[in-house]
This record gives structure tokens, C-alpha cells and sequence, in this order.
């Protein structure tokens, strides 16, 4: 990118760059931070493409004319702060956790990106949950959930199920999805799901906004579909899903493998 953005300064000539730079310098920061966002995609960089399409016709406007082009996104690594000091851990995954109040017995669930691992030995995870929540009260009182890993297919029903609540609605029966058995904890998993983590509340802290329910993992099911005959599981074919400041995404191709940095490459590999 950038040795296209020299190519065609150069292509300009020095007076063009000159024009371009003054203009970039007149942007104000709130349009540099959106060149910025997740996704990247502004639209910029695709302006300069050589213009010998047009070329023997007459143009409809001059270059000087139209609106000044927005400024491609750097890439020098300087940095701007941003205007408020929040969340931006990401991709992190958006779960469906569910779960079942103990007095009605009715089965809820609710869409969570605050979780993560926390512990390996024994194996803790923990959700961050407002007390506002539906589903707040339940945990409280069954100190049990599972989290169902979300993949394509349960794309949707994630997104419905942390925009609705469960006060108003049956989540499991309005998304068309099955309660299935946990094996360890008295809430439901969701069938669909790829991966159904048992947890079981071990501490719950009070952070603010958010109450952290930290939990065992007491249990673990996987979708036999993604299982080989050796009994390797292949989550990669899972298709999950993750959630990047405000959108979702899936995760394309796989990059490399733990330690690949420091593997010995074989020759001709
Ligand atoms: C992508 C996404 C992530 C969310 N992450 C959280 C979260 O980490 N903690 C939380 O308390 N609410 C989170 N929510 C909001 C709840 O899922 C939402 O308020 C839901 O309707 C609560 O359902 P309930 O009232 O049935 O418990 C999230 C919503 C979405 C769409």
C-alpha cells in the first residue's frame, strides 16, 4: 500500500504530493481515528488508479473540483489517543451463555462478550454480567450456566439473544434452538452448539457496571460432527465466530500453529 501511495506521488510529481499533504494536515482527529476503525474499510485508497480509463474524454469534473479526497490510512505506527479509555481487547468470542432458573425452572439465554479463560488447573472461565440482566438474578440464585460457543449457523440467534431478554420472551423456542442436557450443571446447553463449557459459579465480584462470575469448568461437550476417527477434535471446522468492536466476523484462514515461530522449517517448506 504504501509503495503504491509512493508510486503515485511520484507519478504526480512533488506540487500534487505538496497539495495532499497540506490538505492532511487540515484533518481534524476524530476523521483521522476513523481511517482507523476495525475493518479498515473507508473506501480510501482506491481513489488513485492511474486514470487511463478516462483518458481522450472529456472529463465531467476536474480533479481540482471535487471534494478533497480523504487521506489514506497511515501506516507509520504514530499514535493518536483515543477519546475514551475503554474496552478494546479484541477479537474476543460472543458466547451464548444459557442457563435455568431454579425456582421456575424455565431455561434462559443471554449473548456475552466479557468472558475468557482465567484458569487452567483447575479450569476456570469467567462472564462479566450487569446487574440489570434477566438472566443476573438466575445466576445468582443457580450459580450454574454453560457457555455455547457460536458459530456461523448460531450467528443470529446470538445477536437476538443480547438484544432481547428473557423478562419478555422464550429465547430457546423464539431462536428455533434446542435445550439439550448439561452432564454436571442444572442449566440446559444449547444443542447447536459446537462446544457447551459446564461451568459452575465458584465467586462472584462486584467491578462496577459489571458483577465477574468466575466459575469451574466442570464439564465439557463437543459436536461429534467435528471429532475424527482418532478422536482429534478439529474446532477449526466449526466455523466460529468472534466479535471485534461491534461487529461480528468470521476467522479465516489459519495463520500458523502454537510455537511456529521457533519450529525448524523443513527444506523446501
Ligand atoms: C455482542 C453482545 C455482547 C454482549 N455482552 C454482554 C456481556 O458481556 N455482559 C452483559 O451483561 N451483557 C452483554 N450483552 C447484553 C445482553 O446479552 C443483553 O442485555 C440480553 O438481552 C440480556 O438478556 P436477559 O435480560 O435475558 O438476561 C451483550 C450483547 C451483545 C449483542
Amino acid at each position: 500500500m504504501e509503495n503504491n501511495r509512493s508510486l503515485n506521488r511520484q507519478k504526480r510529481g512533488p506540487a500534487a504530493a505538496r497539495r495532499k499533504n497540506s490538505r492532511r494536515g487540515g484533518e481534524s482527529d476524530a476523521r483521522r481515528k476513523e481511517d482507523r476503525a476495525p475493518g479498515g474499510r473507508t473506501g480510501r485508497g482506491h481513489a488513485s488508479k492511474g486514470g487511463s480509463r478516462h483518458e481522450g474524454r472529456p472529463a465531467a469534473r476536474r480533479r481540482e473540483d471535487r471534494p478533497p479526497a480523504a487521506p489514506a490510512p497511515v501506516n507509520d505506527h504514530t499514535k493518536l489517543s483515543f477519546p475514551k479509555a475503554g474496552n478494546m481487547l479484541y477479537p474476543i468470542p460472543a458466547v451464548l451463555v444459557s442457563l435455568r432458573d431454579p425456582d421456575t425452572g424455565f431455561p434462559n439465554l443471554f449473548t456475552v462478550a466479557w468472558t475468557g479463560t482465567v484458569c487452567t488447573d483447575p479450569p476456570m472461565v469467567s462472564i462479566a454480567v450487569r446487574k440489570e440482566r434477566f438472566s443476573y438474578g438466575i445466576l445468582q440464585r443457580s450459580k450454574a450456566f454453560v457457555i455455547n460457543l457460536v458459530n456461523e449457523p448460531l450467528l443470529r440467534a446470538c445477536d437476538f439473544c443480547g438484544v432481547w431478554s428473557g423478562r419478555d420472551l422464550d429465547k430457546f423456542t423464539a431462536c428455533g434452538l434446542t435445550e439439550g442436557d448439561a452432564v454436571t450443571v442444572a442449566a440446559p446447553i444449547v444443542q447447536e452448539s459446537p462446544v457447551n463449557i459446564e461451568c459452575q459459579v465458584r465467586q462472584v465480584l462486584p467491578l462496577g457496571s459489571h458483577d465477574l462470575f468466575l466459575a469451574e469448568v466442570t464439564h465439557v461437550q463437543v459436536d461429534r460432527a467435528f471429532m475424527d476417527e482418532g478422536g482429534r477434535f478439529h474446532l477449526e471446522d466449526a466455523g466460529l465466530t468472534c466479535y471485534v468492536h461491534g461487529k461480528y466476523f468470521g476467522l479465516g484462514q489459519a495463520l500458523g500453529s502454537f510455537g511456529y515461530s521457533v519450529r525448524k522449517r523443513r527444506p523446501g517448506k
